[in-house]
């Protein structure tokens, strides 16, 4: 039986630089309210996310760090909408995701960022964006011509707009398909480990594209990350710890 009473989560919020000021926070573009998540497979009281509350405010970026297993990547499922929490709600521009149509969520008002860049390696670079374009429905005239514009914005020159994947370093690959999940201009970017592969250099330039989104665009940049260097970058820190199962205590 679950104990009700039992404080099994914990998160901490650091604000870091800029933000000393006690600002009222009163852009929030997306909220966790008390969010629970459990696995359709695992145990009754074995959960991978215990009473989340996260705020996040356009123009800011922010770390979700914790140790392996503490839910991030599960957090970032429920934002996305790809799961739906077991108990609390989320809350995106003052509706609840309950509420909203998920793939118009997912195709218009958020882009995801993997590790692993997740680009098709034989098609060239301006055709993997325009791909996500057609699947997302974009009505733009000329799909090529955005997509050059969009790997600009990431500082990716136009030659590369017809190199294959394959061709290209890491890196670039990175701001590949950064590009392309900007390429319906979405209010948030969540990233899971977007930098986890890059050396320390080029994790600094990607994360000076995220912070330029941020601060220049008034994106809401959520990045999940174990680099001390992105939690050195961002305005904001959460800090997920492990949930406590009964049988720890
Ligand atoms: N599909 C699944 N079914 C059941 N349990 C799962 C599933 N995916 C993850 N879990 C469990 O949920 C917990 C949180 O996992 P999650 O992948 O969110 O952690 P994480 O913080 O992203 O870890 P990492 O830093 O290693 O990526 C873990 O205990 C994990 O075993
Ligand atoms: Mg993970």
């Amino acid at each position: 039986m679950a104990n009700k009473k039992m404080n099994n989560y914990v998160s901490e919020e650091k604000e870091i630089k800029n933000n000393n000021e006690t600002k009222e926070k009163n852009n929030i573009i997306l909220s966790i309210k008390n969010a629970s998540y459990r696995y359709s497979d695992a145990e009754e009281n074995d959960y991978a996310l215990r009473n989340v509350n996260f705020d996040f405010e356009s123009g800011k970026i922010y770390a979700i760090k914790g140790r392996s297993g503490t839910g991030k990547t599960t957090l970032l499922s429920l934002i996305s909408g790809l799961e739906r929490c077991t108990e609390g709600e989320i809350i995106f521009d003052g509706k609840s995701l309950k509420d909203i149509n998920l793939d118009k969520y997912r195709n218009s008002d958020i882009g995801i960022v993997f590790q692993s860049y997740n680009l098709l390696p034989f098609m060239t670079a301006s055709e993997n964006i325009i791909l996500s374009m057609d699947a997302n429905g974009l009505k733009v005239k000329n799909k090529k011509e955005k997509a050059i514009e969009l790997m600009e914005k990431v500082g990716l020159k136009e030659i590369y707009a017809d190199r294959k994947v394959l061709r290209l370093s890491g890196g670039e690959q990175q701001r590949v398909a950064i590009a392309r999940s900007l390429s319906y201009n979405p209010k948030m970017i969540i990233a899971d480990e977007p930098t986890g592969n890059l050396d320390k250099q080029t994790e600094t330039e990607i994360l000076d594209i995220f912070k330029k989104l941020a601060h220049e665009e008034n994106k809401c940049v959520i990045i999940v990350t174990h680099s001390q260097n992105v939690c050195d970058t961002v305005d904001v820190i959460y800090d997920l710890k492990k949930v406590k199962k009964e049988s720890d205590k």
